[in-house]
């Protein structure tokens, strides 16, 4: 473990490809000064979530977990014009914090932060008919992961890209006896992610300015995973 080097890495890469943004900088310093944690993604993983929604040529997007709205803004700005984005919060106090970042960042036309229990506003969202979603990006409580899963693949569309956050943990993911809430939930989230035959997935661990984490990166898809032959 080599935490100071991770960083300075991270700052490297930061002030590269992802360098000082007013907005995002304001974002976080209003989100630290209402006193909410620091669990928003780091500046590059900010701009993965960005490239990933360009990428993929996202127009709807669908965040679980909103905290100051940080990532909300990154991945807002990859939308087109038309583009919208839902973003869930249980707390009314981060809901809060988010809206006036987002307002700040002229994102409020696109962004909308609905506050609540997600399952609750997803169970909403989905009676309402809204979706599907090109984007989803899940990372709020994760205990609830599985749950959050079941609802993504409803409100999804073959081509549909799911990217969950904090799937590693320090590498408590590996441990089949936690007796952690939030690793038992990533791993029941994990093995449903293998075992789901309408989706691809993969997950990749991080090192930076966040310590030792990881996320994944599914494609919802009714094309099976080509075989890899066996030699001879
Ligand atoms: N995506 C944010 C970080 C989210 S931190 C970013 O990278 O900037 C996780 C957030 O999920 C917290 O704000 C927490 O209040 C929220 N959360 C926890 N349990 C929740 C639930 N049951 N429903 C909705 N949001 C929840
Ligand atoms: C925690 C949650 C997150 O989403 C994150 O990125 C980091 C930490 C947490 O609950 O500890
Ligand atoms: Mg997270």
């Amino acid at each position: 473990m080599n935490q100071h080097l991770w960083s300075a890495v991270d700052n490297y890469i930061t002030d590269l490809f992802a360098p000082e943004d007013p907005i995002l900088d304001a974002a976080l310093k209003a989100s630290s000064l209402a006193g909410l944690p620091p669990h928003n993604v780091s500046p590059n993983q900010g701009k993965l979530l960005y490239l990933l929604a360009r990428i993929t040529g996202a127009r709807h997007i669908l965040e679980i977990g909103t905290l100051g709205g940080y990532s909300t803004i990154w991945l807002a700005r990859a939308l087109p014009a038309d583009g919208r984005l839902i973003t869930l919060e249980v707390s009314p106090v981060h809901a809060e914090v988010a809206l006036a970042n987002i307002r700040h960042a002229g994102l409020s036309n696109v962004v909308e932060v609905r506050v609540g229990r997600a399952v609750d506003s997803l169970a909403q969202i989905a009676s309402e008919g809204r979706g599907p979603f090109d984007l989803i990006f899940i990372d709020a409580d994760k205990p609830s992961n599985a749950e959050y899963l079941k609802w993504a693949l409803k409100l999804a569309r073959l081509g549909t890209v799911i990217v969950a956050d904090n799937v590693v943990r320090n590498g408590m993911v590996i441990d089949d006896h936690s007796s952690d809430a939030s690793v038992q939930g990533i791993r029941r989230f994990n093995d449903m992610l293998a075992s789901e035959p309408g989706i691809a997935t993969t997950a990749i661990q991080t090192v930076g300015s966040k310590g030792y984490d990881g996320f994944s990166i599914s494609l919802v898809t009714d094309e099976p995973m080509p075989e890899i032959k066996a030699k001879g």
